[in-house]
């Protein structure tokens, strides 16, 4: 007998279908179910919650009792290898999955012992704050809505922390890349007139950035995505300590204006990313000011250093750019992903990214009322609400907790840098300015090419047997273990036993390969290279 589909939707895609059809006997129709992602018992989903707070608070608790990392066994990359599932799971599994093949297996970097690259702790109250933005799940960038304000607010703190004038513009994003490549956007809309519109061809010439060698390499995807184009990003050298040769910069500047470039920005670094050098920023300040061109600070970490009176004046130049970008992921130890750019000229950072579009009229009254959409500031419509975590951040902790706290980890660094001096085989391999302690071991007798090789294999030794994370970088051609502690976690006895383990490994090295190591091919073994 024939029945009718009283409803039409989507095609069900899995042979689950059946449960979308309801049959009734009375009038012997087939009606077709509305369908939607809620539980169907939402008391799971409570005992689940329960299950992963409980969970996820002991592991937090106990982080310095595991490893700092542990490699992913073959048969668990397996597992990341299965296609799409097509049908449902039970929400327990799902969770017993991560549990299982997840949890046990992450970079590390909530640990004590986790110095790699830059990155930072998180806290609990952050973990929160990200589960609370989750289930607002607000899209933080339009509507008369709450997130909107707190994001105000958050970006008014910024402003308060670099002491940027009240009237100062600014927008969170997810990192530090994303900042610096706003600040470029800006800074190329700002200074040379229609470009927005018209593209870099507006110029009557190619238009040139500056910054030093040891810059970060977004700056260099910042100059491509642009449209300058890497090749003029003028990367100048720098001195001993790893800052900017001022010098070279200016004559640089001079010798491209001779040849009909475009001098439009210079990008001073408040902390590099390979030795946390802070470029002299005054002086940059000054070339940029009497040539008329814009000046960024990438102050990726190092810009909250800004926190700590030792270094207030230090970094003074960063209230007079044009703007600066800096991350709250890193040493404000907020959860990922949160950067932050700032800029002195509202109108300028909102004449860089402000389109007029039908669809986003601000209204008088209702949910189109309210603040600006926040499209107008950068290059995102859809945004998270990144912005609760560093609201309930602070507001726990209250910022002097954190000055201290980049303090500590100043200290730290220098206290690092301290005992790596007093080993005998071990070399400090630059001058210890901030947060950053580049060294190796160094038992006397080998050549750099050879300590280069057992460096390397010292460091991923100790990152497979837990003694700590470091990463590593390369200094004029010389292989370092790269420690930058931006870790809440950290206490001095992990770092002591960071330098044993390096020792301890390092001997043990030397002596059970002495032979391969002096008779080495190095570059077979150097990748870096
Ligand atoms: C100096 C510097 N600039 C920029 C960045 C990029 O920041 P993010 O990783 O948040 O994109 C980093 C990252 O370590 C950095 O150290």
């Amino acid at each position: 007998m024939h029945k009718n589909i009283k409803s039409e939707s989507v095609l069900p895609i899995n042979n689950h279908s059946s449960l979308l059809y309801k049959f009734s006997a009375m009038n012997n129709t087939i009606t077709k179910q509305e369908i939607g992602l809620d539980p169907a018992d939402w008391n799971d989903i409570k005992t689940l919650g329960y299950q992963i707070i409980d969970d996820m608070v002991d592991y937090l608790k106990n982080v310095g009792d595991r490893k700092v990392w542990t490699p992913i066994p073959q048969e668990v990359k397996n597992e990341f290898k299965k296609p799409i599932p097509r049908q449902p799971s039970d929400i327990f599994d799902v969770y017993k999955e991560f549990k299982q093949n997840v949890l046990p297996y992450p970079g590390g970097n909530i640990h004590p012992k986790h110095f790699a690259w830059v990155q930072g702790t998180g806290t609990p109250m952050g973990a929160f704050a990200d589960l609370l933005a989750g289930i607002m799940n607000n899209n933080s960038t339009i509507a008369d809505q709450s997130a909107l304000y707190v994001d105000k607010q958050v970006i008014n703190w910024c402003k308060e922390l670099m002491n940027y004038p009240k009237d100062g513009s600014g927008i969170l994003v997810s990192g530090g890349s994303i900042a610096n490549i706003t600040g470029l956007i800006v800074a190329r809309n700002t200074i040379i007139a229609n470009s927005k519109n018209a593209g870099v061809y507006v110029a009557n010439g190619k238009l040139t950035a500056y910054c030093s060698a040891e810059t970060h390499n977004c700056i260099s995807k910042a100059a491509e995505v642009i449209g300058i184009g890497n090749e003029q990003l003028r990367k100048i050298p720098v001195n001993d300590e790893y800052q900017i040769d001022v010098e070279a910069l200016k004559s640089k500047i001079r010798e491209d204006k001779e040849s009909g470039c475009i001098p439009f920005c210079i990008i001073g670094n408040a902390g590099t990313v390979n030795t946390g050098a802070i470029d002299p920023l005054d002086e940059l300040l000054k070339i940029a000011r009497s040539e008329n061109i814009w000046f960024h600070i990438d102050g990726a970490f190092g810009a909250l250093a800004k926190l700590v009176p030792t270094y207030k004046n230090k970094l003074k130049a960063i209230e007079e750019a044009d703007s600066v970008a800096f991350d709250l992921h890193k040493w404000m130890y907020v959860q990922y992903e949160v950067g932050c750019i700032l800029f002195k000229n509202a109108d300028a950072h909102r004449n860089a990214f402000a389109n007029a579009v039908n669809y986003l009229i601000a209204h008088e009254r209702g949910l189109a009322a309210g603040p600006e959409t926040l499209s107008n500031y950068g290059m995102e419509l859809s945004r998270g609400f990144k912005a609760l975590k560093v609201w309930m951040s602070i507001k726990e902790h209250g910022i002097d907790k954190y000055a201290m706290l980049i303090e500590q980890n100043i200290d730290q660094a220098f206290y690092l840098g301290e005992q790596v001096k007093k080993h005998s085989s071990l070399q400090l391999m630059a001058d210890v300015t901030m947060n950053i302690v580049c060294y190796r071991y160094n038992p006397g007798g080998l050549d750099d090419d050879q300590l280069n090789v057992l460096n390397k294999e010292l460091l991923m030794q100790m990152q497979e047997t837990g003694v700590a994370a470091p990463s590593s970088t390369l200094l004029n051609g010389k292989y370092a273990i790269r420690v930058a502690i931006t870790n809440h976690r950290t206490r001095r006895k992990h770092l002591d036993e960071m330098i044993a383990g390096t020792i301890q490994i390092g001997d043990k090295l030397v002596k059970t390969h002495e032979a391969k190591l002096f008779s080495f091919d190095v570059l077979t073994l150097i990748n870096h290279k």
